[in-house]
């Protein structure tokens, strides 16, 4: 089966086409972050208005790659789900009409199934039950993973999503949007020895995170940072991303390895945007071995939001028979452990 992938639900256009006997076909992206930036942060409305203008050349750009036509495609699979609303209809709608144009079958994927699923894509795949740690922009949380669709929620965010933390660290140190890989590189030339940040909510029991108090004690310190004119020089910069750093991929790590205890679990997967994060995969490496456990993740490209991981995560719930009626649905909240088992 050929699935055609449609991702638009924040600020990245993605398309991809995957086939279920050939694997990944092709598949191309284009991210709206130059034009946030200049706002700090994603603008709803220009979001839309955006994903509108690029999915078409996007989805011809895809089978060009792939030297096909849109008649050979068999459904099509969009995003419904958890996102901008706007964002989300452009997507949906786009996706409907076209399966309802060419005859084919549709569905609607949740968001954070195609992240969990993406490593899916790799080489050396994990295999069901594992835990996922799913960190993102808008979503940090650890859920056992038992098949698709078979999603238990172990713990999350009681405020910040980890992704979120890093772009607000990042404005306070007045680095661009999105500041998750801007912090990574910079905290490479940072002094691990100079500051120690809190790890939150690790002194207790449970395998639910905050980190909204970490944002606050970055403020603080940046703040204590600046000279008369309000400036931080550049290796107190560094020093500050990189215990802003390690207080997250910490705090992440102590939980990873309670909940591959709590579940005996043997596999961990982590996906989304902060899980290309390298300082984060070489903390978990080393927790996996203590655990005698596996580590999978998508390639960088495929941990942020991309067509491919929707269109995977499509084609296996299309074909196990699962489809969506006619109707154009976007779901701007939607929680993971709702959906239906396949
Ligand atoms: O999964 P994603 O592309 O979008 C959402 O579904 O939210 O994740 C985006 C998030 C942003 O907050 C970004 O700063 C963060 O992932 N991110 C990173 C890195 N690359 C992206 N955070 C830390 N280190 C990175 N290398
Ligand atoms: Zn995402």
């Amino acid at each position: 089966m050929r699935v055609l992938g449609i991702e638009t639900s924040c600020d990245e256009t993605g398309v991809a086409l995957y086939d279920s006997e050939q694997g990944l076909l092709s598949d191309a992206l284009y991210s709206q972050v130059k034009m946030h930036a200049e706002y700090g942060g994603v603008v709803p409305e220009l979001a839309s208005r955006d994903h509108v203008r690029k999915l078409l050349p996007l989805i011809r750009e895809v089978m060009a790659k792939a030297e096909l036509a849109l008649a050979d495609v068999d459904a099509v699979a969009y995003t419904a789900g958890p996102g901008l609303i706007g964002a989300l209809m452009v997507g949906a709608s786009t996706g409907r009409a076209l399966a309802l144009g060419l005859g084919v079958p549709a569905v609607g994927v949740h968001h954070m199934e195609g992240h969990l699923l993406a490593p899916m894509l790799e080489d050396n795949p994990p295999s069901f039950p594992f835990v996922a740690l799913l960190v993102s922009g808008g979503h940090t949380q650890l859920v056992s993973v038992k098949g698709i669709g078979q999603y238990e929620l172990l713990g999350e965010s009681l405020d910040d999503a980890a992704g979120e933390a890093f772009d607000k660290a990042a404005k306070m140190l007045g680095l661009d949007y999105p500041g998750g890989p801007l912090i990574a590189r910079l905290a490479q030339q940072g002094n691990r020895e100079r500051y120690r940040f809190p790890r939150p909510m690790t002194d207790r029991p449970g395998l639910d995170f905050s980190f909204s108090g970490l944002k606050t004690f970055t403020l603080n310190t940046a703040n204590g940072a600046r000279d008369d004119d309000g400036n931080i020089d550049p290796q107190t910069m560094a020093d500050i991303a990189c215990a802003f750093e390690d207080a997250v991929v910490e705090t992440l790590a102590i939980k990873c390895r309670r909940a591959l205890q709590h579940t005996g679990m043997k596999q961990l997967v982590i996906a989304g945007g902060v899980s290309a994060n390298q300082r984060l995969r070489e903390r978990l490496a080393e927790v996996v071995k203590k655990e005698r456990a596996g580590l999978f993740y998508a390639r960088p490209e495929f941990c942020t939001d991309n067509g491919a991981m929707i269109a995977y995560a499509g084609c296996q719930r299309l074909l196990a028979g699962q489809s969506a009626d006619l109707t154009i649905l976007a779901r701007p909240r939607w929680p993971l452990d709702t959906l239906d088992a396949i």
